[in-house]
């Protein structure tokens, strides 16, 4: 890795020279590791960092990512707060692949007038943080013509911006080649807190492909109170191997269902909504696994979240695999 960097060290500042390089981050693993990349390659005055709060993130997310990046010695941040016309653009809409193409297509426009708001001279570059599997799973790469099968629309490879960037020859993806596991690898090699680095993947539309039917904020913010408490459970228990549950599973995360079932508090009866744990295994998504907990775990993590949050009144677990089911519910 110490070479990788190196390597990029030369390609970079000759194809970039004194030009700004603009990095859109979502708070992840790969676009966090670029972004540390770029700071420690690049002039901290040529790198800006755009980020857009849509909304639809974890809690405390962009706190998170602010913190994280100033760590890293980045000088502009663009935070793009956009929840309201997120929100907006997904009210009443309940089907799944209209709410993703609801999502892209408002993240390109959003994008293209948030980085014309910069002001960046035309031969700036774009870098992403494109790695290996992004490029497989979107089928888009100049060999295989475009996408063969689409199971979820992706929204992560290609926009006009980004396709126009492409053109000119200004576009940067100094992760294409590396999997995830090197991608972690990297960010080590580059300072990056273990926390980051071991942070579980999260899709681009981010809740609302977690909150099944219409997304309004009442939604966003019960399903982000009970997801916080289940990462943050699965970070404190430890598996009968000692290691935290957090890092034995490949991903998790709650899922917020459309109905509400009854329940009682105490002599009287309520309805509230129903959440669905998933916690899958995995080596990169493609297929998945369901973890198997020690049942103590579940029902103390399950008490905790109908405890904490009011409104959710039943838990249940999803023991499906991919396939048949995808790892994400919509
Ligand atoms: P599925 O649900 O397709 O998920 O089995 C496979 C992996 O991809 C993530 N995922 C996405 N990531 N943009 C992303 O960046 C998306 O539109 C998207 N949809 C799913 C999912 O979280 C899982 O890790």
């Amino acid at each position: 890795m110490n070479q990788f960097i190196e390597e990029q060290r030369q390609s970079l500042k000759t194809r970039v020279g004194e030009n700004p390089v603009l990095l859109l981050i979502s708070g992840g693993v790969d676009s966090t590791v670029v972004g540390a990349l770029l700071l420690k390659i690049l002039d901290s005055e040529q790198v800006h960092l755009m980020y857009m709060d849509t909304g639809l993130m974890r809690k405390n997310e962009t706190n998170y990512v602010k913190t994280t990046l100033a760590r890293l010695g980045t000088k502009y941040l663009h935070i793009v707060h956009c929840e309201d016309e997120f929100l907006s653009a997904l009210k009443g809409k309940i089907d799944p692949e209209e709410k993703r193409k609801t999502i892209g297509d408002l993240f390109i426009t959003i994008q293209e007038r948030e980085v014309a708001r910069l002001g960046l001279p035309e031969n700036y570059f774009l870098a992403q943080g494109t790695i290996r599997a992004d490029v497989i799973e979107s089928g888009s790469t100049a060999s295989s013509g475009g996408k063969t099968n689409v199971i979820k629309s992706h929204h992560n490879v290609g926009s006009p911006l980004v396709e126009a960037k492409r053109k000119a020859g200004r576009i940067i993806e100094p992760l294409e080649k590396l999997y995830k596991n090197e991608v972690r690898e990297l960010g080590r090699c580059l300072g990056l807190d273990e926390e980051i680095i071991s942070r579980h993947p999260f899709p681009g539309p981010g809740l609302a492909v977690r909150i099944l039917g219409e997304v309004t904020k009442t939604q966003c913010d019960i399903l982000r109170e009970a997801d916080a408490i289940f990462i943050e459970e699965l970070k404190q228990r430890r598996s009968p191997a000692g290691s935290a549950l957090y890092d034995e599973i490949w991903q998790a995360f709650a899922v917020l269902l459309p109905i509400r079932s009854t329940g009682v508090s105490g002599d009287m009866r309520k309805y509230s909504w129903v959440i669905a744990l998933r916690a899958i295994t995995g080596l990169d998504g493609m297929t998945a696994e369901p973890y198997l907990f020690e049942m103590k775990d579940l029902l103390e993590i399950s008490a905790r979240i109908t405890g904490s949050v009011k409104e959710i009144g039943r838990v249940t677990y999803d023991i499906s695999g991919k396939p048949p089911a995808t790892i994400e519910w919509e």
